[in-house]
């Protein structure tokens, strides 16, 4: 059996679009619909209410498009989604557990930094499933790094990675982790996977793991078992949605090189 209906996917501005884009490669047959919810970015130092209440909004935009399942491509949502289970019942798919699992089974010292927004540092979710992994261990349990990084949130949405403020701001952040032989470093707010050339400049030798893959894993792992995959016969349209400017919007992903409809915007 398959199911032609599309994927919701959303973030608090444009980070998700680098979890979609590993998404639309793991399932190239599938419809998706993305919401950027750009004028409310960043979401990482905002309360948790307000957090919890934009995140509603966004899904009920998406149920109303008749979504079969919603990948929250946004770690701080993530941490504050748990009520939308309550809204429906279609699968939700978050970014932290895929990624801390899949990062803590890379690391081979299990000496792992994270990187985050301030409410998802705050929230301990990541700390949570990497502590209980390593308790686990008799031996060589590691030591886990947690750093909060909203500060880099905006360097991205402005389009300045790869330049001397990235390097500044990357550097003066996580410099104290040199010399802490860390050997996994995950990018645990999916805006951070566009300053992976900054990140490794501070730790060459670090494997950065992003989320797109580990809860791209996820979501097909879930739609094979529900027989929720759409049909192979199908080309894949992907739309894009912004609660701000469209147009910014468009700026701001010009690296996303999959075939997808013109950036529209959206009132939640
Ligand atoms: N991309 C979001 C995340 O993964 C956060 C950015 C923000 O602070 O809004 O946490």
């Amino acid at each position: 059996m398959n199911d032609n209906r599309p994927i919701g996917v959303f973030d608090s501005g444009i980070g998700g679009v680098t979890v979609l884009s590993k998404l639309v490669e793991m399932l190239p047959n599938e419809n998706f619909i993305y919401v950027g919810d750009t004028l409310n970015c960043p979401y990482g130092v905002k309360p948790k209410e307000e957090i919890e209440d934009l995140v509603t909004k966004i899904t009920k935009y998406l149920l109303s498009r008749d979504v079969k399942a919603i990948v929250i491509a946004c770690n701080t949502a993530t941490a504050n989604s748990a009520h939308l289970a309550k809204i429906t019942d279609i699968p939700i798919v978050g970014v932290i557990e895929p990624t801390a699992k899949y990062a803590y089974k890379v690391s081979k010292n299990k000496n792992i930094a994270v990187l985050a927004t301030n409410v998802t540092i705050e929230s301990k979710k990541y700390e949570e499933y990497l502590e209980k992994y390593a308790k686990r261990r008799i031996i060589k349990r590691g030591k886990r790094y947690y750093v909060k990084c909203s500060e880099f949130v905006p360097v991205v949405e402005n389009l300045e990675m790869n330049t001397d403020i990235s390097n500044k701001i990357v550097g003066e952040k996580i410099s104290f982790l040199e010399n802490k032989k860390i050997d996994t470093v995950i990018l645990g707010c999916t805006h951070f996977g566009l300053l992976s050339k900054d990140i490794s400049r501070v730790l060459p030798d670090a494997k950065l793991i992003d989320c797109g893959r580990p809860t791209g894993e996820r979501l097909k792992k879930i739609l094979n078992k529900k027989s929720m995959i759409a049909s192979v016969n199908l080309t894949g349209n992907i739309e894009f949605y912004t609660t701000g400017d469209p147009i910014e919007m468009e700026k701001q992903i010009f690296w996303f090189d999959k075939k997808h409809e013109q950036t529209k915007k959206i009132e939640l």
